[in-house]
């Protein structure tokens, strides 16, 4: 039998589609965005009206990260990281098909009850009208009016009415997640309807002068998550029970000697097998993020560190291998369709051992920075900023501390600790919520020079270090460019200064930066450097700079290297095996 990603595959194929792998978890060449969030996110170049070279309908599965919804994990339907099934029209066909695919897709491909589905709409505002259009869409193809609700734009668009670009409003379809009798009337907030399949028609630019000017060719983009659906067609009220999950928990059950059936452990065994899977997706990524204090590092480190919290909480022995059992398991059941798990297993493995190893160390360092609190109190309460310092800076978890507390027979300002969380958690929130936003909004004059310094030093790095240096990753910031290469030793400082020069004179040779559109033969035979050949189409783009770099790449680069000022190399440090790391900048 097909599986759903097949299912899913072939039947937007028949309708016109053509398949296009998923893209790494992170964005390539965007700064702006820690990971990509939905199926369209790295095709937003296109959703604003450049060309596709695989033309105008397009399905995949992609690799999505929400950090967003890190504390929703725990319930029966949250994940951090999950796989996105989704189909963009760009400016092709708009709502009537697209609904019209997705209704057929669920009942008669899933041979999922109409009796079981419910959709929302988007009532309008001020600024947009009632979307009228999918409301009827929806009850040609038989579904009841009681079954549509009309809902503000907090459910009803996407990305939301706040950013700049492309957007729309969207209709949400819901499934009756229960074994109890469908309501006939709809209601959202009723915990036993799960959203599956948001369809977003983009049929707006959001202006900065906050209007919305209708879209010259208007896009479809739907996103449905394989976790949700996979629950329901499997006919189980909890995504941790289907077969993407259930061996898993219950390797944690057999670790732990506990039962995932007991409330008390239900939760802790998700947040486990959550976030290894996704840090196992991350880690393995080409991108080779590893744990760190920054960025995507600090996600995953924060994955990592609450996941051994939560093995601890269930007795399970923290410095045995449990999480690289568990993160083999994850290696094993994704690597199918996402190959790289496989590549780069080694790499990830050592990375989470030595993560763990690192946070067991401060875990010991802060069982003394407590006890040093402990002689210090003047009453018998720990406070809320001491509490969060612990939990903050060693990493302890507020269960930890109270128990550590209760042995001395001393209490825990708790309150205070959860207001202090709250405000910190504000702060990442916000700090997410920009990151998205940048997403969206298109590529500064700082970035775009970075961009395009990124090609001269991977052309002077061949140059000084020999053909095998090839880009493994890059991340550029308005700051400064990180560039990853293939190369196994440190570069000598003579190295660098060479590289350095090479790179000034190709800025000061003022060399035009051309772009040139060609199909992937051409371009082969021609030797311009490619990071992911499988990922692009028939018909690709390379910008080709002077006569030192042939590149095939996105954009956006600058016009002429003149342009770019003055090149350093600021640091060089080992990646991964096999890879060094640049960080240069531009002054
Ligand atoms: N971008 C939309 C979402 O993520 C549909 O794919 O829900």
């Amino acid at each position: 039998m097909l599986d759903l990603k097949e299912k899913y595959l072939s039947f937007f194929k028949s309708k016109g589609h053509v398949i296009i792998p998923s893209s790494s978890v992170i964005p390539e060449n965007d700064p702006t965005c820690l990971f990509n969030t939905a199926g369209m996110q790295p095709l937003i170049p296109y959703l604003k009206g450049a060309k596709h070279p695989l033309g105008t309908r397009l399905v995949d599965v992609q690799k999505c990260f929400r950090t967003n919804d890190l504390d929703s994990v725990g319930d029966s339907y949250h994940h951090t990281f999950f796989d996105m099934l989704f189909n963009l029209s760009l400016g092709d066909y708009f709502k009537k098909e697209s609904i019209s695919w997705s209704f057929e897709f669920l009942t008669k491909i899933l041979n999922i009850p109409v009796s079981k589905l419910a959709v929302t709409v988007f009532k309008g505002n001020d600024l947009v009208g009632k979307d009228e259009e999918s409301a009827s869409i929806w009850k040609s193809l038989g579904i009841k009016e009681e079954r549509i609700a009309f809902l503000g734009e907090d459910d009803n668009w996407w990305p939301n009415m706040e950013l700049l670009g492309p957007c729309g409003p969207d209709t949400e379809i819901f499934y009756f997640r229960s074994d109890e009798e469908v309501p006939e009337v709809f209601d959202p907030s009723d915990k036993r309807w799960v959203e599956i399949w948001n369809n977003v028609f983009m049929q707006y630019n959001h202006l900065e002068n906050n209007t919305f000017e209708p879209l010259k060719n208007k896009n479809v983009d739907t996103g449905m998550g394989v976790e949700r659906v996979t629950a329901v067609l499997e006919n189980v009220d909890d995504n941790y029970k289907t077969s993407l999950f259930k061996d898993v928990i219950k390797k944690i059950e057999e670790l732990s000697g506990l039962s995932y059936e007991d409330d008390n452990n239900k939760a802790s065994m998700r947040i486990i097998a959550d976030h290894y899977r996704s840090v196992v997706v991350i880690c393995g990524d080409d991108a080779l993020i590893k744990p760190s204090n920054t960025d995507q590092g600090y996600v995953v480190r924060r994955l990592i560190r609450r996941a051994i919290r939560h093995a601890r909480k269930l007795n399970m022995d923290v410095n045995s291998d449990f999480d690289l059992v568990i993160c083999k398991m994850f290696i094993d059941k994704l690597k199918g369709t996402y190959k790289e798990l496989e590549r780069n297993e080694k790499i990830i493995l050592e990375e989470i051992s030595l993560e763990k190893k690192k946070f067991v160390k401060s875990l010991e360092t802060g069982l003394k920075e407590f006890d040093k609190i402990v002689s210090r109190l003047s009453s018998r309460v720990i406070d809320a900023s001491n509490a969060f310092k612990l939990y903050d800076t060693y990493g302890f978890p507020l269960e930890l501390t109270v128990e550590l507390a209760r042995e001395k027979g001393i209490k825990v300002d708790e309150e205070g600790f959860k207001v202090k969380f709250m405000e910190h958690q504000e702060k990442s929130r916000q700090g997410a919520a920009g990151k998205f936003k940048g997403g969206l909004a298109s590529t500064g004059e700082m970035e775009t020079k970075y961009h395009t310094a990124t090609h001269l030093l991977n052309a002077a790095l061949k140059v000084v270090l020999g053909d095998h240096v090839h880009q493994k990753g890059s991340n550029i910031t308005v700051e400064r460019m990180r560039f990853d290469f293939s190369h196994d030793s440190k570069m000598t400082s003579e190295e660098l200064k060479r590289t350095e020069d090479l790179v000034n004179e190709y800025i000061s040779r003022s060399l035009e930066v051309e772009k040139l559109e060609m199909n992937k033969e051409e371009a082969l035979k021609m030797g311009a450097e490619a990071m992911f050949i499988e990922k692009y189409g028939d018909v690709v783009t390379v910008y080709k700079i002077g006569d030192i770099s042939k590149e095939l790449c996105g954009g956006p680069h600058v016009s002429n290297t003149s342009e770019l000022g003055h090149f350093k190399i600021t640091k060089e440090e080992a990646s991964s095996a096999g890879v060094r790391r640049i960080k240069a900048i531009l002054e």
